[in-house]
């Protein structure tokens, strides 16, 4: 059936359209007959018709279904008296049992369609200005293009919740439709604070017992489990019965699965079961007791004693309100599952729920005790149908008497006549339907008993959906296990059609991508997904059965807004297909065409990744100029390629609370993945969902029990067993050879470790030299009077801070002046020492240094539990929320249990946690609960991360040498707790081999210098003119060639903060070496150095000997500025000021061509730096630039690699 077919619930055979009043229909069905499909269908296209009442004779003149909003009934039999009707349009995904999954996996051009009918509607409806309606026909459109669905405004969500009382064809008290209160709590995010809600929902709706209709919205997916607020709990009893009320008896077990329980002796028939809220369906349902002033009922009695004697003594009650909490409500194409409606009472429906056969079923205990007959053989003598009336009047006396409101049938009957006719008035007609709305009591006493109807669906509307127990998986999982049923034999073939592969695809340098990739796979494979994680470079895209796929990509970024390591194939293959280069995301295709895999069809080859739906995460750091460049590149160009993005793309930064990015990217992703792949979740057995062994106990807290039930124990790798091979002792690491990676770290011998600051480092004990002694070209001049320090030597009383010269031995290591070098930290034999005790062990156990198990998990790295917990796991980072959450299934205490699973959220309470930067060891010793086995934590930690070093030497000057030049980090958090950074202090503590004066030591005690695991990061974008191959080859196009860019020949610019001197020592070593060889080239070379103190100017002596060895007019570097930045008591002076003050001369370098000018540092001096360098342009320029035009200048510079960066994060 198409979208738009008008068509009635009805049937040849349905008693409420076929009849002599229903002449109009075989006209209608003329026209549409044709097709086997519709012959069983009526499309009323006919202007009026009369619905008759047979008991007063009127006729309400109706004009049929409005054609453009009824549409959707399938159904070829009248389907009034089910109970859930089957709401669906779609006949081909009828055959589902999850009527909101259908809904949910509506494709783009239902729900636009849908929103544009509603908003129509609602346009019309609320007499909007056709301007307003206009922009927010566009605004919905552009979102639903973007995100695939749209948010509705609060004024449209309130009258649509109206329009659904209005078209409720079941519900007999919607003359007061206008009156619906709606409380929006759309934003609400926790199971905690809905449940918060839900009480004020409660109060809002009693209103001290003047009852008020009222709705409380929640986010679309979030669910309550109860069907009612207000349920009465049924417990299956040992010999058989039932206790309680039956309607009830799965949500009572489902409670109970979750963790609720009354002991049996204090069991009565009137429990109220708790309220079990579920604000994500990925996440554990809570439950919450109400809290005693909201556990409103009424006892019942009766106005005459005979009756009311009987009642009381069955403790007859029922509770104040019908809150009903399992519809859905759809509107403009979004559906939502949580909308708690709160109205009032007819009393037949007390009346019903307490003497229904199948409910408390009290007429025959009534009946004992009143001595009537109720039995098949009394049926003459209508006792039955008395006592039935009588619990009806008790139900009206009783809440009379208690101030509540409640309405008896007949007032609700006359007052649905009185709606149907205004609706007549109003919209031609309203949707009714009979069977449920003539009352259960003296039917043919009421007038809707009488009352033609027609029943058919408008929108927006209530419908039924699956109770949220029937397809929790944990709770499927569980009776998976114990019986696999020819309903889910059926159900797992179907899915099996649909299951689409998925796999997760990292690229990333030190880490930290690729850990979040591995999140996702366990997330992924929690939800019930199973996906595969692979290195971006090793997946191949080369697809020639075109299976349908999804992708998600997790990717760093570096370089110059490059791939990693592990994404740099993809990303030349994504450069050669389409003209998109860094930055550039608007670029189209060049020529398409995967290696080895020529397309056939042509409309393939244009769009390669057409079977392919993805998503990506760009790791980076706002840092640097072309932030997340790669994973921009990535996500535009898949685009280009056919690929259909299923999620939002989105960037992390590393400076601004990058986990946070990264868990609400995860979020909405697998949010898209379930609405467009719903079947595709795997139920194999391999899912290790399973519930904790002990289940929480209850506790009560305040006026309500809150109870995180059923932690869901999140997928861990399967943990290998530990064995151990104790005929081996621990094994020393074999040399390595070859290419030298992070895998695979060169071990290089520490041979010497120099502190660099303090009042050693003065460039001359007796020179007072101001600084002009080292700004030796005539034309630097500072322009204004430059305050200078008055002394190298004048050591400040400031804080100190240790910065060491660390050489290493690296034979046969090829490096670059300006590359990096990454070195492989240790932990400290404190940390290691405290996780394992806090694990268990005991210090001395010769097992901690067998050779074990676990070094597959190090591919045989590292061998024993001690090598792998100094060398391998990252003990120092706090742990991230996904793996706090792991680690809470493993506390025993459920308090700590509870706190950890809240920090495991990742939100506030976790942003103040890691103020204090709390290490494992420090973690495992505040949550003392924890019992974790050593190896099962060993495998949920993060691999300890490599530390990058700009490289301060140059191998062509230090032959087999490599230099770093190291500041130690240690600093105080906000809570005053020591810290140290591990690579900084792990290397400020390694012995070297040699003296600082480079003698071999001599000591009492053996000693065996420090090895250091390390590899080079080569980093073309940092290097001399001349060593960059890339941008030698760039520049060269671009301006005159020939040899203006060999190192010697270009005018350096050169800013240095702090450590940042590092690369600058590579640099004057190498143009020293260079010189000798080439002879000397008179260019400037400037280099400002920003320090603190002067005892804090790094290699001073070093520089002042290569300025006092030569001529006047032979200067290596032509000027050196130091900035100290604590000289001046009163003010701080930084580079940037000194800068302004120098600014005709750098301004002249930057308007030269051959000129190149590089900085390093910190990113916030970088950042400083750069930012003056556009005010010099502003400034010193003829062109009259604005300061965005010049930041924009300084930005080409940037990308045409004459301004270069390295910035230390
Ligand atoms: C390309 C590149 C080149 C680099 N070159 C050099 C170099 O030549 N010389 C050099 O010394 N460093 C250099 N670094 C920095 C170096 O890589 C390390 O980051 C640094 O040594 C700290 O590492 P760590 O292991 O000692 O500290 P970690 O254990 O990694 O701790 C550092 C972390 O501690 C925290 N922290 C630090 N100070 C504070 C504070 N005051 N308040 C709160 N939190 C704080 C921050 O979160 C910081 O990220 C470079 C970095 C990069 C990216
Ligand atoms: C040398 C270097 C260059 C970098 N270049 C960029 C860059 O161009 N753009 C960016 O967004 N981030 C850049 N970053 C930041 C990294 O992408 C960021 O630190 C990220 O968290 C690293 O993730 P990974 O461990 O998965 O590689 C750079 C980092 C370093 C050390």
């Amino acid at each position: 059936m198409d979208d738009g077919e008008i068509v009635l619930i009805n049937s040849e055979k349905c008693p409420f359209i076929s009849g002599d009043g229903f002449s109009a229909v075989s006209d209608s069905l003329s026209s549409a007959e044709n097709t086997a499909e519709n012959r069983l269908l009526w499309a009323p296209e006919i202007d009026q018709f009369q619905l008759k009442n047979y008991q007063t004779g009127e006729s309400i003149s109706v004009t049929g279904p409005l054609p453009n909003i009824y549409k959707d009934c399938r159904h070829h039999v009248c389907t009034s008296t089910l109970m859930s009707l089957a709401p669906h349009a779609n006949q081909n995904k009828s055959n589902s049992s999850n009527v909101i999954d259908e809904l949910e996996s509506h494709s783009v051009d239902y729900i636009r369609k849908e929103a544009y009918d509603y908003l129509e509607i609602f346009h019309k409806d609320k007499n909007t200005s056709e301007a307003d309606y206009k922009k927010r026909l566009e605004q919905v459109e552009l979102e639903i293009e973007h995100t695939r669905s749209y948010v509705h405004t609060t004024d449209e969500i309130e009258y649509g919740c109206q329009l659904a009382w209005r078209n409720a064809v079941r519900c007999i008290n919607r003359l007061f439709w206008r009156d619906l209160t709606i409380i929006d709590r759309r934003d609400v995010k926790t199971n905690r604070d809905m449940f918060k809600e839900i009480c004020d929902h409660i109060r809002v709706g009693y209103n001290n017992g003047t009852l008020q209709a009222s709705v409380l919205l929640f986010t679309p997916r979030a669910r309550i489990w109860s069907t009612q607020y207000l349920r009465y709990a049924c417990y299956e009893q040992a010999d058989g019965t039932l206790l309680g009320d039956p309607a009830n008896r799965d949500l009572t077990k489902a409670a109970m699965q979750l963790g609720w329980n009354i002991p049996e002796t204090r069991r009565t028939q009137w429990d109220l079961i708790p309220i079990i809220v579920q604000v994500d369906p990925n996440e554990p349902p809570t439950w919450y007791e109400l809290p005693q002033d909201l556990r409103l009922e009424v006892v019942l009695s009766h106005a005459d004693p005979k009756y009311d004697a009987a009642i009381k003594k069955l403790g007859l009650r029922w509770v104040v309100q019908p809150i009903v909490c399992d519809q859905a409500f759809e509107i403009g194409g979004i559906c939502y599952r949580c909308v708690p409606f709160s109205g009032w009472f007819m009393e037949t429906e007390i009346g019903r729920n307490l003497c229904d056969i199948q409910r408390y079923n009290v007429i025959p205990k009534l009946a004992a005790l009143l001595n009537l007959d109720v039995t098949t053989a009394a049926n003459s003598q209508l006792n039955v149908d008395r006592l039935y009336l009588e619990v009806n009047a008790a139900a009206l006396y009783s809440f009379q008497k208690a101030k509540i409101t409640i309405v008896d049938h007949h007032t609700a009957a006359a007052g649905f006549m009185k709606f149907m006719k205004q609706e007549a008035i109003l919209r031609g007609n309203t949707p009714a339907d009979w069977v449920w709305l003539v009352p259960p009591i003296s039917s043919g006493m009421s007038s809707l008993f009488h009352q033609e109807m027609l029943n058919y669906v408008l929108k927006p509307r209530l419908l039924s959906q699956r109770d949220p127990w029937t397809y929790y998986v944990p709770f499927l999982e569980h009776k998976q296990n114990l019986t696999l049923s020819r309903e889910n034999i059926r159900s797992a073939l179907s899915t099996t059609e649909l299951r689409i592969s998925i796999h997760v695809l990292y690229a990333s340098a030190s880490g930290t991508a690729q850990s979040y990739a591995e999140q996702m796979v366990k997330r992924l494979k929690i939800t019930g997904y199973n996906a595969i994680i692979t290195e971006l470079d090793s997946y191949s895209f080369e697809q020639t059965n075109n299976t349908p796929a999804v992708i998600f990509i997790i990717t760093s970024t570096f370089g110059k807004g490059n791939a990693p390591e592990g994404g740099q194939k993809v990303e030349q293959w994504l450069q050669n297909v389409t003209d998109i280069g860094i930055n550039n995301s608007t670029s189209n295709m060049k020529h398409i065409s995967l290696h080895n895999n020529p397309f056939q069809s042509n409309e393939i080859n244009k769009f390669p990744l057409h079977w392919c739906s993805y998503a990506v995460c760009a790791i980076g750091s706002s840092a640097y100029p072309f932030f997340c460049g790669f994973g921009k590149l990535v996500d535009t160009s898949f685009q280009l390629l056919g690929a259909h993005r299923l999620a939002s793309f989105a960037t992390c930064d590393a400076l601004n609370q990058q986990y946070k990015s990264y868990n609400e990217w995860e979020e909405n992703t697998v949010i898209a993945l379930k609405a467009a792949y719903p079947y595709a979740s795997s139920r194999e057995k391999d899912i290790r969902l399973s519930t904790l062994s002990r289940p929480p106990s209850m506790s009560r807290q305040g006026s309500y029990v809150e109870q995180q039930v059923n932690l869901i124990k999140p997928f861990r790798p399967t943990p290998s067993t530990l064995i151990f091979n104790t005929n081996n002792s621990e094994t020393i690491p074999s040399e390595p050879v070859g290419l030298f990676t992070k895998e695979n770290p060169y071990l290089a011998t520490v041979l010497q470790n120099i502190e660099l600051t303090g009042s050693d480092n003065s460039i001359n004990d007796s020179g007072r030299q101001d600084h002009r002694a080292l700004s030796l070209s005539e034309n630097i001049q500072p322009k204004k009077k430059v305050t200078i320090p008055s002394s190298f030597t004048n050591a400040s009383s400031d804080q100190y801070r240790s910065v060491r010269l660390i050489v290493l031995d690296t034979t046969d290591l090829d490096y670059y002046p300006g590359d990096h070098v990454c070195i492989l930290p240790e932990n400290t034999l404190a940390n290691v020492n405290g996780v394992i005790t806090a694990c268990g062990w005991q210090l001395g156990n010769k097992l901690l240094i067998a050779p074990c198990s676990l070094a597959s998990y190090t591919n045989g790295k590292y061998q024993t539990l001690r090598q792998i917990l100094t060398n391998f796991v990252d003990l120092t980072t706090p742990l991230r929320p996904h793996t706090l959450n792991i680690i809470a299934t493993y506390a025993k205490n459920t308090n700590e249990q509870r706190q950890l699973m809240e920090l495991g959220k990742g939100g506030q309470r976790y942003t103040d946690w890691i103020v204090n930067s709390p290490t494992v060891k420090e973690t495992l010793e505040m949550f003392r609960s924890i019992q974790i086995p050593l190896e099962e934590l060993i495998q949920l930690l993060p691999p300890l991360q490599p530390r990058y070093y700009s490289i301060s030497s140059s191998s062509n000057c230090y032959p087999n040498q490599l230099h770093i030049t190291v500041s130690v980090v240690t600093y105080t958090t906000s809570h005053g707790v020591l810290r140290k950074g591990i690579c900084s202090n792990y290397l400020q503590q390694t012995l070297p081999k040699l003296s600082p004066d480079g003698k071999p030591i001599h000591s009492t005690f053996p000693r065996k210098p420090s090895r250091v695991r390390l590899f080079i990061s080569p980093n073309p974008h940092f290097r001399l003119p001349g060593q960059d191959s890339l941008s030698i080859s760039m520049t060269r196009q671009m301006l005159s060639g020939g040899d203006a860019f060999l190192p010697l020949n270009s005018p350096l610019l050169m800013f240095a903060v702090g450590s940042g001197i590092a690369p600058f020592r590579a640099f004057w070593q190498e143009l020293e070496f260079l010189e000798q060889s080439q002879g000397s080239v008179q260019v400037e070379r400037i280099l400002f150095m920003g320090c603190r103190s002067s005892s804090d100017f790094l290699y001073a002596k070093e520089l002042q000997s290569l300025t006092s060895q030569r001529g006047e007019s032979n200067k290596l570097l032509t000027a050196i500025i130091p900035v100290f930045s604590r000289e001046n008591a009163v003010v701080k002076r930084y580079i940037q000021d000194v800068m302004l003050e120098y600014e005709d001369m750098i301004y002249s370098i930057l308007n030269d061509d051959n000129a190149f000018v590089y900085m390093c540092g910190s990113t916030r001096s970088c950042q400083g730096i750069e930012s003056t360098l556009a005010s010099i342009l502003q400034s010193c320029g003829e062109d009259n630039l604005t300061f965005i035009q010049a930041t924009n200048l300084v930005k080409q510079y940037k990308q045409f690699g004459r301004i270069k960066q390295v910035m230390f994060g």
